[in-house]
């Protein structure tokens, strides 16, 4: 397995370009599946997990091709196989998102339960409850769901938890059931909206994505289109702490400063000078040393969960006590203990970590347990004396495109160790 070897001191500086979002990018390649034509997707980030949805589709029967720029088409009409193997989905748990899908045009879907996962139970309750309300039979049988409706019946949903996959697998679902669904407490997050654009791209007909109450008037057939995935928020984040923890100063282009509010309102308050214009976010650190921040995770439009470790990292070489608390998933974190290894000074009780800023972390071996606690280790190995080197660097490759070329561009020292296979 491959790892990263970081070499910190270094103040980041220049311009990266973000990439395509991933949640985005996923439940859009889902979507494909409603069509009657061919989707073609634009702005597709090349990540692992992408790279696993797009061969759960071929599997299922779809014709899946990569262009250039990884613009990717894909074909549903001859799905042969409504099923998601238990392979895929252990390693991804986004595969569910084929199943309000595959229900709505097929009638029948097989997807594997997630099964266990590292950052806390994750069930798919509400996946469930929300495709029966719609009128489907669904039994879960040796591991599976299976799910069965001969045609959804639109329905009012009430979600007792705000869930982005959820909220999206039945919006999915909605958009071919007879009559009109409203979903309420819907999760806002803008790869949502940017999934309902897709879909009203293909004939769906969707009002409310973005707000608390997504309202689908249920059509006969989606045709096929051509979308755009919008930028990586998640992505940009994680580059702009970069900058920010090593004292440096860098530029995100190509990206959505409106997504990330409540991350520049916290790197603000870090004491960065942040700068914005229509696609591009600059944070200035000017050479100073950050300012601990406390952090509160909630759904979109608070801050998000997704970015909470990268500025656990931020606190750990802050100036001042920082404390977060993660309210959206139990036990996400991981990243706290190995920050530790670094000489992170963190105590945790319960869902709250108070994290005390020391003057300067030293490199050690450590090891990625998540997608976003990987990126921690990494910033963190930014500002850490020596080296830190990364094991189990998989996780940053199922979210994060070209990660180590993209922060050389900025000039840290960083390289990937081939690992033995
Ligand atoms: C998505 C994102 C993930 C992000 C998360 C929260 C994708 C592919 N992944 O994950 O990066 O961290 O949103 O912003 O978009 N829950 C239930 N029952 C359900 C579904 C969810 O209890 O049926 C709970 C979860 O355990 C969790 C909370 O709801 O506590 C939110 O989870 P959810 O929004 O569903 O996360 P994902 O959609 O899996």
């Amino acid at each position: 397995m491959d790892s990263l070897q970081v070499t910190g001191g270094v103040r980041l500086a220049g311009e990266v370009r973000a990439s395509g979002a991933k949640n985005a990018a996923l439940p859009i390649l889902a979507a494909s599946l409603l069509a009657d034509g061919p989707v073609t997707i634009g702005n597709v980030p090349h990540l692992r997990d992408v790279t696993t949805m797009i061969g759960l589709l071929g599997r299922m029967g779809a014709g899946v091709t990569v262009g250039d720029r990884m613009q990717v088409e894909v074909e549903a009409r001859g799905i042969t196989e409504p099923f998601a193997p238990y392979e895929l989905v252990r390693t991804m748990r986004a595969s569910i998102l084929v199943l309000g899908p595959l229900l709505a045009r097929h009638g029948e879907a097989r997807v594997s339960l997630p099964g266990g996962c590292a950052i806390g139970a994750r069930p798919v309750d509400l996946h469930v409850a929300g495709l029966e309300a719609l009128g489907a039979e669904v039994s879960i049988e040796s591991g599976y769901i299976h799910a069965r409706a001969r045609r959804l019946e639109g329905a009012r949903i009430v979600l007792e938890t705000v869930t982005v996959t959820g909220t999206e697998n039945l919006m999915m679902a909605a958009t071919l059931a007879r009559g009109r669904t409203v979903i309420e407490n819907a999760a806002r997050e803008p790869e949502v909206v940017d999934l309902a654009g897709c879909l009203q791209a293909m004939g769906a007909a969707i009002t409310g994505a973005g707000t608390d109450t997504i309202v689908i008037e249920g059509r006969e057939r989606l045709a096929g289109c051509s979308y755009e995935v919008l930028p990586d928020r998640i992505e940009t984040g994680t580059f702009l702490v970069a900058g920010a923890i090593t004292g440096g100063c860098v530029r995100v282009r190509g990206t959505r400063p409106d997504h990330l509010d409540a991350v520049l309102g916290k790197l603000r308050e870090a004491g960065a000078a942040v700068t914005t214009g229509v696609d591009w976010i600059e944070v200035d650190m000017q050479g100073r040393r950050p300012l601990a921040v406390d952090i509160r995770t909630a759904p979109y439009p608070a801050f998000p969960t997704d970015m909470q470790a990268q500025f656990a990292a931020l606190d750990a070489v802050a100036e001042g006590v920082g404390t977060i608390v993660e309210t959206v998933f139990e036990n996400r974190y991981m990243h706290l203990l190995e920050l530790r290894r670094l000489g992170a000074e963190v105590s945790l009780d319960g869902r709250t970590a108070v994290i005390r800023g020391v003057e300067r972390l030293s490199g050690a071996p450590v090891m990625a347990t998540d997608l976003r606690a990987s990126a921690s280790l990494v910033l963190a190995g930014l500002v850490a004396e020596g080296t830190t080197d990364i094991a189990r660097i998989y996780h940053i490759d199922r979210g994060y495109e070209r990660f180590e070329e993209k922060l050389g561009q900025l000039g840290a020292v960083i390289r990937r160790v081939p690992g033995r296979a």
